[in-house]
């Protein structure tokens, strides 16, 4: 199998790819020329939507009055569920919501049912949004209120086994060996739970979205998504119109972290009211409602229990989880994935349990499922080894999996133990204390702890185009959505590569349906299968040119083997004899072409894998396991009266595949291990247990770090080649960083105090009980 995309074999002198070029879209970002979703202002007779939102979290709307609303000057409507134009299709059945692709298995204001707190229950739209602000104000509802339950806590809730979680995607119970008689024999015995606060996304950009209607049959939506072609699909079924006939355009998003993966209800809503008053609409979230309206990441408990060997080798681990989930969906993060894999592990078995409360629904959120699961198993790890007395790193290393040990496949790469090594050099790891709350600095008590990282491989494929020109320039079109990490950069980097030319030639469009079609920006799977479709896409211009050259009688390269030709910065020559050679542009200039275009579809992950083995020819291609793996470090200060925590020092050791920009990829994982520090020590939506509403759902109140929580983060890659995952050996790397900091972060708690805080975020509070615990 091919190991280097071929520019990088023969291009070793003009590579860009690796290089840590700044990002391409910086300038326009800075100046204010990128253009967000709600920045389209200058569309003709652009009308403004505010929502109108429930107060109660459970119940029905029993009257609605909109008429002192409808009289204020500039309303030009008002809808509510009574004159809400009819949708072709609304996710309201599971079948339904399968053909849709909406995350929530409900749609607000089709039905007068209220099923969770801020539930949109009016829509007003009008010339400015002051006026359609202060004319939400004098909608007037009349509930019919029912108790809500708040969460699977609540003494309300029925916790139940569900046949399987996210509509199949994982089973409720997952068995691996006979695991429950394998631990209740082992020697040594761990049992802890643990528990994580509900979370949000919190994008600095809220859900926006304008919709503009150029006819009856042609709508387009400037929309804040991480996938165009997604939110095409879902509207498409909702309004019944063609996919054709809607375009989306996201130039630029302001973050997204999973929430902006699908179509929430404020996006119907606007495409809806757009229509029904015939000009454009524009609808921005207000930061309360995006703790509302665009998911979350659900609160849960999860029960660890382990098996061990008196050396420390694990020999069965037990995993339940319960979670709140919507009425109407049965969503859970997948966390058994991570806990399940991450160690060499003979018997295993995982349980979710689900209680619905009045909440909408949760979905994927910054590394859904590996996240949080790897606070429980890197706590319960740690937990292992201090009662066994052996070092964290060790009793890692001891069960160190070779292989996936959820199916027994081999990794197509995994530098995990490079990532330990270096992470702990850089730490210090080699001088901390063995021995938990031994350690002072001054009145503080200091912790070193660590925690394994790994992200899966979701497989994904897409389409990118790449057009030359005679003159040099280039432009490359894929409809992928720039999160803000770099894709825009990475793209232009592998364009001027494989054409050899310089990336200021080069010109790249994302972010439009209109655009070659490519999944969403999520899973971390766009960097791994943008660059591969832009590569191939490039590729494809070369065999173009080299047919082109060994046709024609005026090229040196005529009527000598395809095959035989390469290419070296944007020269066509033989590979025995370099000197026999010609441009691009010289064959084009001759030709009297203007350009010449490429296209491609790129692949990501174990469809790559198994097309590769077909070329080849293997009889029996090896199915690997494909996961990114890394390490943090870090040291904490907690101070004993006051009971807080302080991050002192970081160190993040990622194995990426090829990094193909060295300056994105260090932001993509200080940007991670910042969240991750977020959800470690402060990140709690608080959910009110009698009303099921929100206390905190401001940017005041929700707490999240500063630069003044957050030292200097030390972050290096491991150079690792991975033949099997995609063109460029690229692994994605946008959610890898937060996976394990919180197992990271409580273990050092745990190492500067002796008392285990098994919640998170761990809050003064629960330190300062900890500390009381007797030893
Ligand atoms: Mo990510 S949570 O797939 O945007």
């Amino acid at each position: 199998m091919e190991t280097e995309p071929t520019f990088l074999q023969t291009n070793p002198n003009a590579a860009v790819v690796g290089q840590p070029l700044s990002r391409v879209d910086g300038r326009a970002k800075v100046t204010g020329q990128a253009k967000y979703a709600a920045e389209y202002n200058t569309l003709p007779n652009l009308a403004h939507a505010v929502l109108k939102t429930s107060d109660i979290a459970h119940g029905r709307v029993e009257r609605i009055d909109v008429s002192a609303a409808r009289q204020q000057p500039g309303v030009l409507a008002i809808f509510t569920h009574e004159n809400l134009p009819k949708l072709a299709k609304t996710p309201n059945t599971p079948d339904d919501k399968r053909e849709t692709g909406a995350p929530m298995g409900y749609m607000p204001m089709t039905t007068d049912q209220i099923y969770y707190a801020a539930q949109p229950v009016a829509v007003v739209v009008a010339d400015t949004l002051e006026r359609a602000q202060y004319a939400a104000t004098l909608v007037k509802v009349q509930y019919a209120v029912e108790t809500p339950i708040a969460s699977y806590q609540d003494p309300k809730a029925k916790l139940y086994i569900p046949e399987s979680v996210q509509a199949g995607r994982a089973p409720g119970v997952a068995k691996r060996g006979n695991a429950e008689s394998a631990f209740q024999s082992a020697p040594v015995q761990i049992s802890a739970t643990y528990t994580n606060a509900t979370t949000h996304h919190n994008p600095m950009e809220p859900g926006a979205t304008t919709a503009h209607w150029e006819s009856t049959d042609r709508l387009t939506v400037y929309e804040s998504t991480q996938g165009v072609s997604e939110t095409q699909r879902t509207l498409s079924t909702m309004l019944g119109m063609p996919r054709e006939q809607i375009r989306i355009i996201t130039k630029y998003i302001g973050g997204g972290f999973g929430c902006k993966l699908w179509v929430w209800p404020h996006t119907v809503l606007t495409s809806l009211v757009a229509k029904a008053v015939g000009r454009p609409v524009k609808l921005v979230l207000t930061r309360p409602q995006q703790f509302t309206s665009m998911g979350l990441r659900e609160e849960q408990q999860q029960d660890v229990k382990i098996g061990a060997s008196q050396a420390g080798k694990l020999l069965s681990l037990i995993y339940e989880k319960r979670s709140t989930t919507s009425p109407w969906d049965e969503y859970a993060e997948l966390n058994a994935r991570i806990v399940g894999m991450l160690y060499d592990l003979p018997a295993y078995q995982s349980t979710y349990r689900l209680a619905h409360a009045n909440v909408m629904t949760a979905c994927a959120t910054r590394a859904p499922g590996d996240a949080p699961g790897s606070y429980a198993i890197e706590s319960a790890m740690d937990e292992l080894a201090a009662k066994l007395g052996l070092d964290p790193l060790q009793i890692r290393l001891l069960n160190y999996a070779d292989n996936d040990s959820s199916n027994g496949r081999p990794w197509s790469s995994k530098s995990l133990k490079e990532c330990y090594a270096r992470g702990a050099e850089l730490i210090g790891w080699s001088k901390r204390n063995p021995k938990a709350g031994a350690t002072r600095e001054g009145k503080y008590l200091v912790g070193m702890g660590m925690a394994s990282a790994s992200y899966p491989v979701h497989p994904s494929q897409g389409n990118a185009r790449v057009r030359l020109y005679a003159d040099g320039n280039a432009v490359v079109q894929t409809g992928a959505t720039d999160l803000g990490t770099g894709t825009y950069t990475i793209v232009t980097q592998v364009a001027a590569d494989a054409l050899g030319i310089a990336p200021e030639k080069v010109r790249c469009e994302l972010g439009d349906t209109a655009l070659p079609s490519t999944p969403w920006s999520g899973g971390s799977t766009a960097g791994g299968r943008v660059s591969s479709s832009v590569y191939l896409a490039a590729q494809d211009i070369w065999q173009k040119l080299i047919q082109m050259a060994v046709a024609d009688a005026k090229s040196p390269l005529y009527r000598v083997l395809p095959a035989d030709v390469t290419v070296t910065t944007g020269r066509m020559h033989l590979k025995a004899d370099a000197t026999k050679s010609e441009t691009f542009s010289d064959l084009m200039k001759r030709a009297s072409m203007g350009d010449i275009e490429g296209s491609a579809m790129g692949r990501y992950g174990s469809g790559y894998e198994a097309a590769q083995a077909t070329t080849t020819g293997d009889e029996k291609p090896v199915q690997h396991s494909m996961n990114s793996f890394g390490a943090h470090f870090c040291e904490v200060h907690v101070d004993p009266e006051l009971g807080t925590v302080r991050v002192k020092r970081w160190v993040s050791v990622i194995a990426g595949g090829r990094i193909l920009n060295p300056k994105t990829a260090r932001s993509q994982i200080m940007g991670g291990s910042i969240f991750g520090i977020g959800a470690s020590l402060m990140e709690e939506t608080v959910r009110d247990p009698n009303l099921a509403r929100y206390t905190n759902a401001s940017l005041a109140d929700y707490h999240i770090p500063v630069n003044a929580d957050i030292p200097e983060l030390i972050v290096e890659f491991i150079d690792e080649k991975d033949p099997y995952i995609n063109a460029m050996g690229a692994k994605g790397i946008g959610e890898i960083a937060i996976v394990g900091v919180s197992g990271a972060i409580a273990n050092a708690v745990y190492h500067a105090t002796g008392k285990r805080v098994r919640s998170l975020p761990i809050t003064p509070n629960k330190v300062l009980e900890s500390l009381r615990e007797p030893v």
